[in-house]
């Protein structure tokens, strides 16, 4: 894929929050790419029931990198490719779970290409203890009072439980 030492992929979502899967995504990513740019785009949060802003879910994500030089994390506004193509980046990560991601993800990067021919995704498989999660599911634990400390870093379970404080106290 390189060569020059410069390759640059992006690698979109919303992280709502960064869950040890996504972590492990990136690590994938930066064998093949030589630098990664984790972009949480503000349209997807739409959609979803957020947890955290676009801001603070930045703000994790540079906390959980913060040893990785090559790992640079930032938001964005608007269509994908054309923050990829301001970063020079045509390179696109997505992250396959199971079959069942398949059919989006198709949809996704075909209509990117449409949008963009020279847009090019590459889709990684997270280790298989991965397969299962999601940050909703991770959302949905952690609000009901489970265990997350398998399924985040030490970091992120404790700007949940602050973020969820809040809330509790905000409701009293
Ligand atoms: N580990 C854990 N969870 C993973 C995962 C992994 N390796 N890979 C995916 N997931 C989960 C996410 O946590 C997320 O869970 P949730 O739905 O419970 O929050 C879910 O899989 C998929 O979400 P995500 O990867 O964040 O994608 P998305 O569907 O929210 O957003 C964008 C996809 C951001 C890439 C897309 O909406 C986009 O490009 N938006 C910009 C606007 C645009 O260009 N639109 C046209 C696109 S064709």
């Amino acid at each position: 894929m390189s060569g020059a030492g410069n390759l640059v992929a992006i690698y979109p979502g919303s992280f709502d929050p960064v869950t040890l899967g996504h972590e492990d995504i990136v690590q994938r990513t930066l064998c093949v790419a030589d630098r990664v740019v984790v972009a949480v785009a503000h349209s997807s949060t739409q959609s979803k029931r957020q947890l955290f802003s676009v801001e603070e879910r930045v703000r994790l994500l540079q906390e959980v990198f913060q040893d990785e030089a090559r790992v640079e994390c930032t938001s964005f506004e608007g269509l994908l490719v054309d923050f990829a193509r301001a970063r020079g980046a045509r390179f696109m990560i997505r992250g396959l779970r199971a079959v069942s991601d398949f059919e989006y993800e198709f949809q996704m990067a075909q209509m990117n290409r449409q949008l963009w021919p020279g847009a090019e995704t590459l889709f990684l498989m997270p280790d298989v203890s991965y397969a299962f999660l999601s940050s909703s599911l991770v959302r949905e634990v952690a609000v009901l009072g489970g265990d997350i400390s398998r399924f985040v870093s030490p970091l992120v379970a404790r700007g949940i439980r602050r973020k969820l404080e809040n809330h509790r106290r905000a409701e009293e």
